[in-house]
């Protein structure tokens, strides 16, 4: 054998053995096999779940330690894509990044008279998460902010009518806790005064609205593969589109704002890179180095796809256990009606659920902090809704009503949920045990509040 086939031969092996002792270290270290003990182990709301293929897949990369965009991430980008019945997929670092490039991709002046310019306004809610609107703000654009109904969680479509203006370009929404918007409602508005419709699908990857899974049905979905979310990469996040403008827009845009597309390590794949005119530039520059936009660098590295394929694997069957738990916690506390608002999946929609809220009725005689204090006392991790109403944070300090913001009505429901509501895990590391003891704790906890109450 010569010295370039045994060398081969020695690598092969040598990475065969680092691979399997992955595993063997995944099966000392990783596997849950600790006892859960009630009111001692703690429940969080969410976590990672994977088992040794995510980490096999991770020193894969890593050994082969081409780092930036490459065949993990094609990979990924191409089996999500086909999971979401999609055309184009994009990774990126984070869902908030796939949010700034979702929105940002429709201020390109490739849009013509459907661009987004500093000024217009987007219609979108208070009651989620900040970086579904920091992108409409950072730009110059104005958001104007619409209740949301108390149950569903999502945008109250009555007041649709009452938001919209001649400067009205767009709507940005997210499908709160996986429960999915009033599709079918939004498109028909959006259609009427051709609006853009971003769904900002972070916490609803598998939910699906009338068949179709959520994020595909708007211009432009975004997702977060942040660890406690429906499946993880650590940091990451994707977005996705069926339109092509949007598609060389967001790569642009994702890739340095760059004209040229590119792969890393890859050159003239247009076939003309020194030999085209572009803006006053001297004749033939190299198109490589041609910015149509003004971008960023969102890309996220190959390490992370490699652990984002593994979990897409798991992905069917972490939503199916997400829709369990969702299932377990609300036949459990359905009798707890008189206290509080429970969850209500949009109709036409199977929500492949974040998390499970819950909503203090008016009249009750203890507050939220109080049987969230409880249920943490107990070891059981509480989220609010994020931001509650984004529009009384500090980040709001210098912002002008009216000018910088609109607001349609009082936020009424939008201040309820800040006030009132909270949530519990429904993640795939939930057990029918684990969420037993979540709907013990907190029928427990009325029952304390049971005589004097309304
Ligand atoms: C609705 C929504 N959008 C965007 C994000 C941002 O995602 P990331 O944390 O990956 O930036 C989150 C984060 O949880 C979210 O809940």
């Amino acid at each position: 054998m010569d010295n370039k086939a045994e060398k081969k031969n020695k690598k092969k092996a040598l990475k065969q053995e680092i691979l399997e002792k992955v595993g063997e270290y995944y099966r000392l270290v990783y596997r849950d096999d600790e006892e859960f003990i009630p009111g001692k182990s703690r429940l969080n709301y969410a976590g990672r779940v994977f088992d040794e293929k995510e980490i096999i897949n991770l020193t894969d990369s890593s050994l082969e330690f081409w780092l930036t965009y490459g065949r993990y991430s094609k990979e990924f980008e191409k089996k999500l894509s086909d999971f979401l019945g999609v055309k184009y997929t994009f990774l990126v670092n984070s869902g908030s990044s796939a949010n700034l490039l979702a929105f940002m991709a429709l201020t390109s002046p490739l849009l013509e008279d459907r661009q987004v310019k500093r000024g217009d306004e987007v219609i979108t809610v208070a009651a989620g998460f900040p970086t579904t609107v920091a992108p409409i703000i950072q730009y110059g654009a104005i958001p104007v902010f619409v209740d949301v109904n108390l149950q569903t969680f999502n945008i109250d479509i009555n007041q649709l009518e009452k938001s919209v203006s001649s400067k009205t370009k767009a709507v940005m929404l997210a499908h709160t806790l996986g429960n999915p918007f009033d599709i079918s409602a939004l498109k028909t508005f959006c259609q009427k005064y051709n609006l853009w419709l971003i769904e900002d699908n972070c916490d609803a990857l598998g939910s699906k609205y009338d068949g179709k899974y959520t994020g595909t049905l708007g211009d432009i979905g975004t997702s977060s593969f942040y660890p406690p979310h429906h499946m993880t990469m650590g940091e990451g996040g994707a977005t996705y589109t069926d339109n092509k403008l949007l598609k060389k827009i967001m790569l642009s845009m994702r890739d340095w704002g760059r004209d040229c597309w590119c792969e890393s390590g890859i050159d003239n794949t247009c076939g003309c890179r020194f030999n085209k005119q572009y803006g006053t530039l001297p004749f033939g520059y190299d198109h490589k180095y041609v910015y149509s936009h003004f971008g960023y660098n969102l890309k996220a590295t190959d390490m992370q796809a490699a652990i984002g394929c593994a979990q897409l694997e798991k992905l069917p069957e972490f939503i199916q256990k997400r829709k369990n738990n969702f299932q377990l916690l609300y036949n459990g506390l359905e009798d707890m009606k008189d206290f509080f608002l429970l969850p209500k999946a949009t109709s036409k929609s199977d929500p492949s659920w974040f998390g499970f809220w819950l909503t203090l009725k008016d009249g009750v005689s203890f507050k939220r902090n109080e049987i969230v204090k409880y249920l943490e006392d107990n070891n059981i991790q509480t989220r609010n809704l994020f931001a509650g109403n984004i529009t009384r944070h500090p980040c709001f300090s210098q912002l002008e009503l009216c000018k910088d913001y609109r607001v349609i009505g009082e936020l009424k429901n939008t201040d309820k949920i800040m006030n009132d509501s909270f949530w519990v895990g429904v993640y795939p590391g939930m057990t029918s045990e684990k969420n037993n003891f979540i709907v013990k704790s907190i029928i427990d906890f009325i029952s304390k509040y049971r005589k004097v109450d309304i």
